[in-house]
């Protein structure tokens, strides 16, 4: 279709500089028609319709899994690329040394390239979205185009989607501009056609953020974070941007409620690397009496002071873009409640009768299966199932345990903050942070074992401060000046931060701490704390629980065991500590000096531990 020719087909509200913009890259990606998603439940079952006809969709068995569907990515594109995300800063040292950085004038060349007609024989979809309860005001707009349908029904799922953002945004209230393209397509510019495949992507990617200009252009993959440009692309590295310019935090992080024996509620939010247990942790069910935990995300939250000089939180999610493997009855019932029904399955395996399988579901697998790439599978199989990074895609509202204060558009009061990562060594299963600057180091500090949620070698040891290694939108350095500034608005209104680690393992290799519900006890010793209840004694890493406060009643674990779980070896600490300062090195004079006097006051507790 001839480029003039291209009908816009704006709703009415729609401003004039958005349709520029839609006409802009219409032109650019010569999609042959355009289409505005409204969000209706008709728009997304003609989509799911459209796409079980196409293939890119399995409609599951309609009894046993009303209203879901199975899809299969290629093998090549089945998680976040970190090689091939960009923060394209004007300046090289504004992206820092852990981003890869791209000069913003070359980088939109080469997406000129990339996205030159890359919608040929494609329907452009506009979706119009909201990141937080549509008019909060810690809540912000986008528009993601995209010319994958199946971006259009997860963009549903994850984000508020559809005419009332539509509306907000013909208000006149700021929005950010998301471009994605799987870079599929069907017809080239000669007019040569070839036929759709189930899940069309590009082998060359690119996921580029412009955090001066607040754009996201992202080509090449369908999968996850790579897509769903609200989540990741905005709600963290463009929003961390925004975030530090305003005065808030856009983090890795899950938030929740716990509600104590007394009535009393605590919010809590933590920030763990992908794959480590925040969907499980934000949906837990305690082990111990009287406790109970409702749930408001997930994976993302957006904080920032409120009129009482507190820090509140939202998610500004809508859904649950979770790990499948490893939810199970025993792990995470309430996950695998909310997957019931309207649930989108990607990556998982087909049973016989319609349904899905994944590693850890049950302990017995089934007999036979159709694997995530489509091929017949049996427990002889040498090869997983199961995608280890498969997902389901659910709409936050169905998981039980959601709180009724989950879309308060205000946010929670955030009483303790805590920073965790895959630790098999060192790190005990909770520390106390001794204040804010010492907390911040922690954060800053975490190092975590690679999982399957981005390419990359599983099990390695890697430093991921924050859980935001892969994405912060600026320097890393200047985050953690941007945490330690927050510290000092909040001043003594700050959360507690504490360090926990479900994932210590002992000499025969196995994990120490049961986890999953048990991970209560944990979390109520903190708020003792918080209550000024208890006391802690002063070790190497932060405030340890006196032996007998850490609730262990009706948990059968061995003295030893718990020892093993806080033991600090001085030695393996000072190594920690040679790495860390190694680490820091890599920042220059944009590390904050506070972080290097934490590392000093570090080094001396080792040396009081030493000469014990
Ligand atoms: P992203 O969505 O990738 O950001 O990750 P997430 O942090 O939400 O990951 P998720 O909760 O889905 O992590 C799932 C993995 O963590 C599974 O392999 C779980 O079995 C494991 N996991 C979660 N909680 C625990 C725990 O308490 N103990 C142990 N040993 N494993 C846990
Ligand atoms: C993560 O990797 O931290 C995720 C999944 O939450 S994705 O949205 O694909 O990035
Ligand atoms: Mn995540």
């Amino acid at each position: 279709m001839a480029e003039s020719q291209i009908a816009l087909n704006a709703p009415e509200n729609a401003p004039e500089e958005l349709k520029r913009w839609v006409l802009g890259v219409a032109e650019l990606t010569q999609p042959d028609s355009v289409y505005w998603v409204d969000g209706s439940i008709e728009e997304r079952d003609r989509l799911y319709a459209e796409m079980v006809a196409s293939g890119t969709l399995i409609k599951l068995n309609e009894e046993k899994r009303p209203g879901c569907y199975l899809a299969r990515s290629m093998p090549s594109d089945v998680a976040r690329v970190e090689s091939r995300t960009f923060i394209c800063s004007e300046k090289e040292e504004d992206a820092g040394p852990t981003n890869n950085w791209a000069e913003p004038a070359e980088m939109k060349k080469t997406l000129a390239k990339a996205f030159h007609g890359s919608m040929r024989g494609r329907t452009m979809y506009v979706i119009p979205f909201s990141m937080g309860p549509l008019g909060g005001n810690i809540s912000k707009l986008g528009i993601e185009i995209t010319d994958s349908p199946y971006v259009v029904v997860s963009m549903r799922i994850m984000t508020r989607a559809g005419t009332p953002a539509m509306e907000r945004i013909a208000a006149g209230e700021y929005w950010v501009p998301a471009v994605h393209s799987v870079g599929y397509p069907l017809r080239d510019a000669q007019g040569n056609t070839r036929p759709d495949v189930p899940w069309p992507c590009n082998d060359e990617k690119y996921i580029t953020h412009f955090p001066e200009t607040r754009e996201i252009w992202s080509y090449g993959s369908g999968y996850g974070g790579n897509a769903l440009l609200g989540k990741k692309c905005y709600a963290l590295r463009i929003a961390s941007v925004i975030a530090r310019d305003e005065g808030w935090l856009a983090e890795h992080m899950l938030i929740l409620r716990i509600i104590g024996p007394d009535g009393r509620k605590y919010h809590l939010t933590a920030a763990f690397p992908s794959a480590c247990g925040k969907t499980n942790l934000a949906m837990l069910r305690p082990t111990i009496p009287g406790w109970r935990v409702e749930t408001i995300g997930d994976d993302i939250a957006w904080m920032r002071p409120g009129p009482d000089g507190r820090l509140y939180a939202i998610n500004p999610e809508a859904g649950f873009f979770g790990v499948a493997p490893g939810t199970s009855e025993k792990t995470n019932p309430t996950a695998l409640h909310a997957l019931t029904h309207d649930t989108i399955f990607t990556n998982v395996a087909l049973t016989d009768d319609g349904d899905v399988w994944w590693e850890g579901m049950t302990d017995e697998p089934p007999a036979h299966l159709i694997d995530w790439q489509g091929k017949e599978w049996t427990p002889a199989s040498s090869t997983p199932a199961a995608h280890p990074n498969s997902r389901f895609t659910v709409r936050a509202d169905q998981a039980e345990s959601i709180s009724p204060v989950w879309e308060d558009p205000a946010g929670v009061p955030v009483d303790v903050i805590l920073f965790g990562g895959r630790r098999a060594s060192n790190v005990p299963l909770i520390s106390e942070s001794y204040n804010w600057r010492h907390g911040v180091f922690v954060g800053a500090t975490v190092s975590s074992e690679q999982t399957a949620a981005a390419e990359g070698a599983v099990g390695s040891l890697r430093r991921d401060p924050f859980a935001m290694l892969p994405f912060c939108g600026y320097n890393m350095a200047d985050y953690w000046g941007h945490w330690l500034r927050m510290g000092e608005i909040l001043g003594d209104k700050a959360p507690r931060i504490f360090q926990v680690n479900w994932f210590r393992k002992g000499p025969d290799g196995k994990f120490l701490w049961p986890g999953f519900g048990e991970n209560s006890r944990a979390i109520e010793w903190a708020l003792r704390r918080v209550n000024g209840e208890i006391g802690a004694a002063d070790a190497i890493s932060g405030r340890l629980p006196i032996r007998g406060d850490l609730n262990t009643a009706g948990l059968f674990i061995p003295d030893e065991q718990l020892e093993q779980l806080f033991a600090l070896d001085p030695a393996a600490w000072a190594e920690e500590a040679n790495l860390t300062e190694e680490y820091f090195a890599m920042f220059g004079d944009k590390l904050p000096p506070e972080m290097t006097h934490e590392l000093a006051a570090l080094r001396e507790r080792i040396a009081q531990a030493q000469g014990n």
